[in-house]
């Protein structure tokens, strides 16, 4: 009923605010008419603004912000005051929103496969921005997960393009929508964090194009960012934010973007830059020298190219901020609609936990009177991802854990406050005890969980803008915690709340797994939600879970330790073939595969119907919950052959919420380009002929229900 009703006021709330702008590109053009050599050069450089270890003097009226750009009042343009970034506003290098709704991690989100749950916890945090007199946020990570080990793998939308797509795209929407400006990041292929800034990425156009291009192409189509932030890394060869083919081949020809094109923090390395398609160097106390300042204002009116690229690159900044409304629509500030974010956060929060095991001992019973919860800071709160991305609520973390030489808060380890023991106790009656151990001490946490009639291990994995983990391991020895645990009482239930995934040596000695990733302000309730059952848990895994990093393209984390001159990332060994589609290539049996999730119902798929149609095809089937409690299900279509050749790709899916007993059918129309190959030489996406396999999944590697169907060969309209 909370989901429900909080759904339908975002809803209203929203509806009203997004009317779009008459022709913005016309009014942009008039303002660049009149702007003076000065004022055209204001808008192209950010400052890092006044951060604790900002390397110039805060501009008079410069914000806490990640990157500002200043007003031209004259012309009645705002300043740019942009924040991070997906998961709420950023708390961070002395930044404090006046209050902010930490969202649970994107992964999280992505567990959903929700696109409404997507974009009510986006606007819920645009409006905390706006309350804090803020006009972007720097959000809409869409990386696709390559590698396991990323350290910002929590800040991202798993494995699928099309998944990650359509998510990362209503979260702009739902973010524009507050007259707040989104990007969508990193553009492309940043993929790890282990010598981001110099590694040189290589892959195939094309295998580009069919996997994460497509995933950025989805999103930009559906949110419509303002900007793109490009990334630090390389691509075949010039760096992503000097590169012509990505930014100005791809993004404004083919794709035909009107917004503008701002570089990461420390991401732009010449002013010969602006040619190659970038329009704004962010955070220019992070390079050796301001190349979009003096540089870029002297060749303005000497040179006919960067003149040129000049009144564009202005006319993109305005005309983004023009169709968010910026201008007419400024943030006031004001005090933040936290209620409206913690409902919005806890039901992400819930939808988004993945219940991996369960031998019938979830969900547990309220009449429980003795219950021991082990690690996982469970006594202070839930854990979150570090860097850039940080949110923390106007009390401040639970904890905060520096992990850098200097004590700083940049990539400090942070709880979120919200106790899990409390949020358990909380459900019991009140003679119910629920006994905490801290997991130090196998001896104590084995004696604890021995006196319990259920023990609970919260287990967490902190990652980190900035690193990489080595391995899928648990930190800390938790592995050897959650064995003890489990010697000393079989009735015990892991809880993880990871930044990606992890392996689990131990699995088999223990009845039930909850994957809760980063779970956000509310994420105890919600994980108590999930625990005694008062929410049905619905998630389903955005990203594969290995049984070994053995199984993955890259065992070997590229550049780690390595020297920076040598390292390099090669992702044609997989191509397009990213997350399931490699291990359904090589046959390969993960721990947990992508789209697997159980429920305390059951769910039986039948009566598929193909029919092919042009250039794509149609799958309708019917759902019907075979349990005995209300439940939702995510099935899953997936094409495993296109024109005779193997190869599995998800199409779509349904979020099915059903009573006991009820069925619906579901109808799925795939994206042509999921269906096709792009075909460099003619620089078009092309559907192959012949024989098309359909499957209905409740996971990568399940498939229910088969058909097929068949296409002639087309060309997609460019
Ligand atoms: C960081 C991140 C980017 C963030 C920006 C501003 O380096 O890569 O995601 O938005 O700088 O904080």
């Amino acid at each position: 009923m909370l989901k429900k009703m909080f759904l339908a006021l975002a809803a209203l709330a929203t509806a009203a605010r997004a009317q779009p702008v008459p022709d913005p590109d016309k009014q942009a053009a008039a303002l660049v008419k009149q702007m003076t050599p000065a004022e055209r050069n204001l808008l192209l450089h950010s400052y890092f603004s006044r951060q604790n270890n900002v390397r110039s003097a805060p501009l008079p009226g410069a914000p806490w912000a990640a990157g500002f750009t200043p007003a031209i009042p004259r012309l009645g343009i705002p300043m740019l005051a942009q924040t991070d970034a997906s998961l709420g506003v950023a708390w961070i290098s002395g930044r404090r929103a006046k209050d902010a709704t930490a969202l649970p991690s994107s992964l999280a989100l992505a567990a959903t496969w929700d696109v409404k749950i997507a974009y009510a916890g986006s606007a819920a945090i645009a409006l905390d921005a706006r309350a804090s007199g803020l006009n972007t946020l720097l959000a809409g990570g869409v990386d696709l997960t390559r590698e396991p080990r990323n350290g910002r793998n929590f800040e991202y939308l798993g494995e699928d393009p099309l998944l990650a797509g359509v998510l990362a795209g209503e979260t702009i929407r739902a973010i524009q929508d507050q007259h707040v400006l989104s990007t969508v990041k990193h553009y492309a292929l940043n993929a790890q964090e282990t010598l981001q800034n110099v590694l040189p990425v290589t892959i195939d156009e094309a295998a580009a194009r069919e996997s994460d291009l497509l995933a950025f192409e989805i999103a930009i189509e559906r949110g419509n960012p303002g900007s793109v932030m490009c990334a630090y890394n390389h691509f075949n060869g010039p760096f992503a934010c000097g590169s012509d083919f990505l930014l100005n081949k791809v993004l404004k020809q083919d794709w035909n973007y009107p917004g503008f094109v701002m570089s990461d923090w420390g991401a732009t390395h010449a002013t010969s830059d602006a040619i190659n398609g970038l329009d704004v160097e962010s955070g220019q106390e992070f390079d050796p020298q301001v190349y979009f300042a003096a540089p870029l204002a002297a060749l303005d009116g000497k040179d006919a190219a960067y003149t040129a690229r000049i009144s564009d690159m202005n006319q993109r900044i305005l005309r983004a901020m023009i169709a968010v409304h910026l201008l007419e629509d400024p943030p006031k500030i004001g005090v933040p609609d936290i209620a409206r974010g913690e409902a919005a956060a806890r039901a992400e929060a819930a939808a988004g936990t993945v219940l991996l095991k369960n031998n019938a001992i979830l969900p547990l019973l309220k009449t429980a009177k003795r219950i021991a919860v082990i690690g996982g800071y469970a006594n202070i709160g839930v854990m979150s991802g570090g860097g850039s991305s940080q949110v923390a609520p106007q009390s401040g973390p639970a904890l905060a854990v520096p992990t850098q030489g200097d004590g700083g808060e940049w990539m400090a380890q942070v709880l979120m406050p919200g106790a899990p023991v409390k949020a358990i106790q909380a459900r019991l009656a009140k003679d119910a005890r629920v006994s905490f151990d801290n997991g130090a001490y196998l001896s104590t946490a084995m004696a604890k969980a021995r006196d319990a009639e259920v023990a609970i291990v919260f287990a967490t994995q902190w990652t980190s803008e900035g690193m990489d983990v080595p391995d899928l391991g648990l930190p800390n020895h938790q592995d050897e915690l959650i064995a003890a645990v489990a010697a000393a009482n079989p009735r015990t239930i892991v809880v993880l709340e990871t930044g990606g995934p992890v392996l689990m040596p131990w699995l088999d000695k223990v009845p039930a797994v909850l994957e809760a990733w980063y779970p956000g302000i509310k994420g105890a309730e919600a994980i108590a939600d999930i625990l005694f059952g008062d929410v049905n848990p619905s998630g389903r895994l955005p990203i594969t879970f290995p049984a070994s990093l053995d199984q993955t393209p890259r065992p070997h984390l590229d550049g780690w330790l390595e020297d920076p001159a040598k390292a390099k990332v090669s992702y044609d060994i997989e191509g397009s073939d990213v997350g399931y589609r490699w291990y359904d290539r090589k046959g390969l049996t993960p721990l947990f595969p992508f789209g697997f999730g159980l429920s305390y119902a059951s769910f039986r798929y039948d009566d598929l119907q193909i029919r092919s149609e042009g250039n794509t095809i149609h799958a309708s089937f019917t759902v019907t919950n075979t349990g005995t409690r209300a439940g939702r299900d995510t099935p899953q279509v997936y094409v495993t052959a296109r024109g005779g050749r193997r190869g599995q790709r998800l199409i779509g899916w349904g979020n099915v919420d059903l009573a006991p007993g009820a069925t619906t059918r579901v109808t799925v129309d795939a994206d042509p380009r999921l269906l096709a190959d792009w075909s460099i030489p003619r620089h078009r996406w092309a559907v192959p002929a012949g024989r098309y396999d359909v499957t209905v999944n409740s996971s990568a590697a399940t498939p229910l229900l088969n058909g097929s169907t068949g296409l002639e060969a087309r060309l997609l309209a460019p």
